[in-house]
């Protein structure tokens, strides 16, 4: 028996909601590891990295496939699209990037055709619903994520990655599936108000599909494996392993902003359950923080910049800057002030051991910043609630801060930013009680600030 691989796992997770710039880090720290895993979330995420003036956005890839020979996994925790995957296997080798090191946990799921369909149905019906009722969508990126989990957990509709690679056996699953399913749809599409109901309802045939299923394992074979027990001979060989969290902690099925989450654990601990690795390797927790806050869909953000003229004006300003639109569906993602609360929560909740601070660039040459440090409720002071309706009631209470000029995003040591600026980083450091490890200025590589 092998000692216990212990501490050698670091966990990549995002404080806010989303798009912190954890593609970026991970890229950034992946020269340090031996394997870089996935543990959530499907092609709803959306990681954008930049090498040498290179932009790539990889949505179920781990962003550390852009290290030649580097064991990119596809951890069990994540849901599997196989024609979205192998577009972007395809794109990547169109630009030179080798895909020969990624590995696919067996025991993934499948996001199958009709679990696109379901969450735009599910949609529609929220869209109609809310033109009666106060309710609204979810806002879902529409990837099949939150249907394909369901079926997960239902079991008896779920298709594992495993399976594509015993097409006979697949067949007599889909023979029971596909009849379900297309009731499901039929009657979601065809009951919903005609002015929502989508042009066509949707409608599989178990050959076709079984067909699909039959071409996509043939090619992915290569690259299906027991990828929890590859991910523990790595930590038994004394490897380290960079884990990568997609969407953010705001958004875990549990502990968001129920229910404008999604249906995953993004939190670090999804990171084991997510990948087959016990809790005692994972040592590191990095939390990814933007500087200021965005999200995009629905639910309660209490900073959002939109009350009155200026407002806009200054969200519009910081999400040209930031290029604040969503590197899956495009929407331009809402912006706010930082909202250190938040931060705070997920901070604790992670068990944050260090904190990465992202875009402090895009904050330049405004004249004041302000910082949520605070919550009240009925003008009382309030501890953060993720709930919904509890967040949409509360009021944030800010510090105000003096803005920052200067070429910042040249800066490479702490000591060469602006001292407003660094002031805003103590602010943070101080709240959370936890070091700021790296303060990001800028896209590249080269633009990460490592604080001592
Ligand atoms: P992720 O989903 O957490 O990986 O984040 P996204 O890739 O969706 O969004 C982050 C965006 O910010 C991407 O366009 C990154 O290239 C960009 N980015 C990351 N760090 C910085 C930074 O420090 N400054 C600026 N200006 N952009 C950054
Ligand atoms: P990365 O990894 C930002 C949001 C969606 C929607 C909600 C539910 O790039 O940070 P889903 O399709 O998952 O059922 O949508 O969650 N969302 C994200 N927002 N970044 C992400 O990922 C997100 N993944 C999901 O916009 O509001
Ligand atoms: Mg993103």
């Amino acid at each position: 028996m092998t000692q216990p691989a212990t501490d050698r796992g670091t966990v990549v997770v995002g404080l806010q909601w989303g798009d912190e710039g954890k593609g970026k880090i991970v890229n950034y720290l992946a020269p340090l590891h031996d394997a870089v895993a996935r543990y959530n979330g499907g092609a709803n995420a959306g990681h954008s990295v930049v090498v040498k003036g290179e932009r790539f956005a990889l949505h179920l890839i781990p962003s550390g496939i852009l290290h030649a020979g580097k064991p990119a996994i596809i951890g069990n925790g994540v849901v599997v699209d196989p024609q979205w995957l192998l577009e972007e296997i395809a794109k990547l080798t169109a630009r030179n990037v080798s895909t020969a090191s990624l590995i696919i946990s067996e025991r993934a799921h499948v996001v199958m055709p009709w679990h696109k369909d379901e969450d735009d149905l599910r949609e529609r019906w929220l869209r109609a619903a809310a033109e009666s009722s106060s309710g609204e969508p979810i806002g879902t990126t529409k990837r099949g994520i939150g249907p394909c989990y369901a079926d997960k957990h239902q079991r008896s509709t779920a298709i594992r990655v495993v399976d594509l690679l015993r097409p006979d056996e697949l067949r007599a699953k889909l023979a029971t599936i596909v009849p379900i399913k297309n009731a499901t749809l039929g009657a979601l599409a065809s009951a919903l108000p005609a002015a929502h109901r989508p042009a066509t309802i949707p409608s599989y045939s178990i050959d076709d599909v079984a067909r699909q299923c039959e071409s996509w394992g043939s090619q992915l074979r290569p690259m299906i494996a027991d990828a929890s027990a590859r991910l523990m001979d790595i930590l038994d060989a004394g490897g380290k392993i960079l884990f990568e969290g997609a969407n953010a902690t705001l958004l875990d099925v549990d502990h968001g902003t129920y229910p404008f989450v999604t249906s995953s654990s993004t939190i670090a601990l999804g990171a084991p359950a997510g990948t087959g690795v016990p809790m005692h390797a994972i040592g590191k927790v990095l939390g990814i923080m933007k500087a200021y806050s965005t999200r995009v869909g629905s639910g309660p953000m209490p900073t959002e910049l939109l009350r009155t003229d200026a407002d806009h004006a200054l969200a519009h300003h910081i999400r040209e800057r930031g290029r604040e639109y969503g590197t899956t569906t495009g929407r331009p993602r809402r912006v706010g002030w930082l909202d250190l609360e938040v931060v705070r929560y997920s901070a604790r909740l992670n068990g944050v051991t260090e904190v990465a601070v992202m875009l402090l660039d895009v904050l330049e040459g405004l004249e004041e910043l302000r910082v949520c440090t605070g919550y009240t409720m009925d003008s009382k002071p309030a501890r953060f609630n993720p709930d919904a309706s509890w967040l949409a009631r509360a009021t944030p209470v800010y510090t105000t801060l003096r803005g920052f000029t200067g070429d910042v995003s040249n800066a490479r040591t702490f000591a060469e930013l602006p001292i407003e600026a660094r002031s805003y980083i103590e602010l943070i450091q101080r709240h959370l009680a936890t070091p700021v490890r790296y303060v990001s200025v800028g896209p590249d590589n080269a633009q990460t600030i490592q604080v001592n």
